[in-house]
């Protein structure tokens, strides 16, 4: 599918209007780029966090979690590189004074092309963009927006300054007296949590009598001043990473990124996502820390963009570290050595890593499920938006609705409620006709509903619809737990 802003600004409005996500510190008019979750956006990222960990902790018996702090030694940041090159080329437009990223600037044009048609077009300009960036050609990009005379979309002039390099940290001081720009005491918010990782490498080995290769995992916030900041939750100044490092012995890098690449996609699809709607992109230009890496692209609703990236890190981080903190990262590797006979010996261990975006992931999901239907007959024309999240993630997995709030249908509802609530998420709802509290559960993407009648009374049954097909059957109230809990299992 091209590029469907409609689904996208439909996606969006769902969210905020049922709950899932709200522009941050609305009544003040919100803040660029940041977003809050509500109640049930809340629940189904925690639901998106807790299969990861689980996947990729409880059932990898070499990966163990951790949770390391934001802030950091300011040192981290010198050492892992990020003081020096983690920076963004920019170009202002003199007349706005708008700031853009430059790669944004020229997709946002190359975008305009497609949807005019012009396809070919957009995709040549792209594969001279992506060279000049790889060599860092700032002059060559400059005159690639000129020659294309790409416009600010606010002044509308092709008044350009040169392109520079602006750091995405944020910075803050420790301490009461000190100013912003007081070096000693000026700390950073972490921008990748991966260097928690790095700088508790040995203590976790050790502790954990952890044996190459072995990974360290991390769920954690992580901040980056973008430039370009939009796109709903595409891109956020304050946003989630779900992280893992892969200690390996060097000359080994080549099969763990296969291994991890093939991993890492077998866990989307898992999730029942259509292959289709995934793809590879290798990057072209690496990142300071990168010896190869690849991005997990997902079609969103606004195009083909990078959820993941697998990362080929070598012995960058930890020789970094080593060299700056002047202690010793090494690992002893007691295996036998198949040439000498002898143990391996001292090494500092290579880094295969895996990098999601939690908000991305949570987009992603959002987009794959949201579906508006066309129900009914032409006589009785109806519709309904419904969110098929897989079952596991759903932020609601069991509706309980009582047909009627008198004739002791409550009391069955809430003996149910209460039996089930300890093992899912469970949700009781009495107000409005049933067939409107079936479209609001579609809604929030509830999977499961149940619903409390007279015959209840009678026969100790309920009826359970499926949110997918709408189809209902009868089962027993004995059964209830049991058959959800399988179900989302
Ligand atoms: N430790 C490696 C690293 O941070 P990255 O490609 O810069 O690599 C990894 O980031 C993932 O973090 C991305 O694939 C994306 O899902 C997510 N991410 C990065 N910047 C983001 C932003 N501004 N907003 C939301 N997610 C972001």
């Amino acid at each position: 599918m091209a590029n469907d802003t409609n689904r996208f600004l439909a996606i969006i409005s769902h969210s905020k209007e049922y709950g899932f996500i709200f522009p941050s510190s609305e009544i003040y008019d919100g803040l660029a780029a940041v977003y809050d979750y509500g109640q049930w956006g809340s629940e189904l990222k925690k639901n998106i966090k807790d299969h990861w960990w689980k996947s990729m902790t409880q059932m990898q018996e070499n990966i163990v979690g951790i949770d390391a702090a934001i802030f950091m030694h300011p040192t981290t940041w010198k050492a892992s590189g990020h003081v020096d090159n983690f920076n963004d080329p920019m170009i202002d437009n003199k007349d706005s004074k708008k700031r853009y990223r430059v790669d944004h600037l020229i997709e946002g044009y190359v975008d305009k092309l497609k949807a005019d048609g012009k396809t070919e077009e957009g995709e040549a300009i792209i594969e001279v963009m992506e060279a000049l960036i790889a060599q860092d050609d700032f002059a060559g990009l400059k005159k690639l927006i000129e020659d294309h005379k790409i416009k600010c979309a606010i002044s509308e002039t092709s008044n350009w300054t040169d392109i520079r390099q602006f750091n995405l940290m944020f910075a803050t001081e420790f301490g009461s007296t000190a100013s912003a720009d007081d070096a000693d005491n000026k700390v950073y918010l972490r921008p990748e949590t991966a260097q928690g990782i790095f700088v508790n490498f040995l203590n976790v080995q050790k502790t954990g009598r952890m044996k190459v290769p072995f990974g360290i995992a991390q769920i954690g916030k992580a901040f980056r001043n973008e430039i370009v900041a939009r796109q709903f939750i595409f891109r956020m100044r304050e946003f989630e990473q779900m992280e893992m490092q892969f200690f390996i012995r060097p000359g080994t890098e080549g099969q763990w990124y296969e291994y991890w690449k093939t991993e890492r996609m077998k866990w989307h699809q898992d999730l029942g996502i259509p292959a289709e709607k995934y793809r590879f992109h290798d990057h072209v230009k690496l990142a300071h820390y990168a010896k190869a890496a690849c991005d997990i692209e997902f079609e969103f609703p606004i195009g083909f963009k990078e959820v993941e990236g697998i990362h080929s890190r070598g012995d960058f981080d930890l020789t970094q570290h080593q060299q700056f903190s002047k202690k010793k990262l090494q690992y002893f590797d007691n295996d036998l050595d198949e040439s000498t006979g002898k143990p391996i010996g001292n090494y500092i261990p290579y880094v295969v890593e895996t990098s999601i975006g939690l908000d991305r992931m949570f987009l992603l999901v959002m987009s794959n499920s949201y579906r508006e239907e066309e129900l009914g007959t032409p006589e009785k024309p109806d519709t309904r938006v419904v969110l098929q999240f897989p079952p596991k993630l759903a932020p609601i997995k069991l509706a309980i609705l009582p047909l009627t709030k008198k004739d002791g249908l409550p009391e069955i509802a809430r003996a149910i409620m209460n039996d089930c609530k300890s093992e899912f998420k469970c949700f009781y709802e009495e107000k409005d006709t049933i067939g409107k509290r079936y479209r609001r559960m579609d809604a929030l993407g509830t999977p499961f509903c149940i619903t409390v009648d007279h015959q209840s009374k009678e026969d100790n049954t309920v009826t359970i619809r499926y949110r997918d097909n709408m189809q209902q059957e009868r089962i027993p109230i004995s059964d209830v737990k049991q058959m959800i809990a399988k179900q989302i299992r």
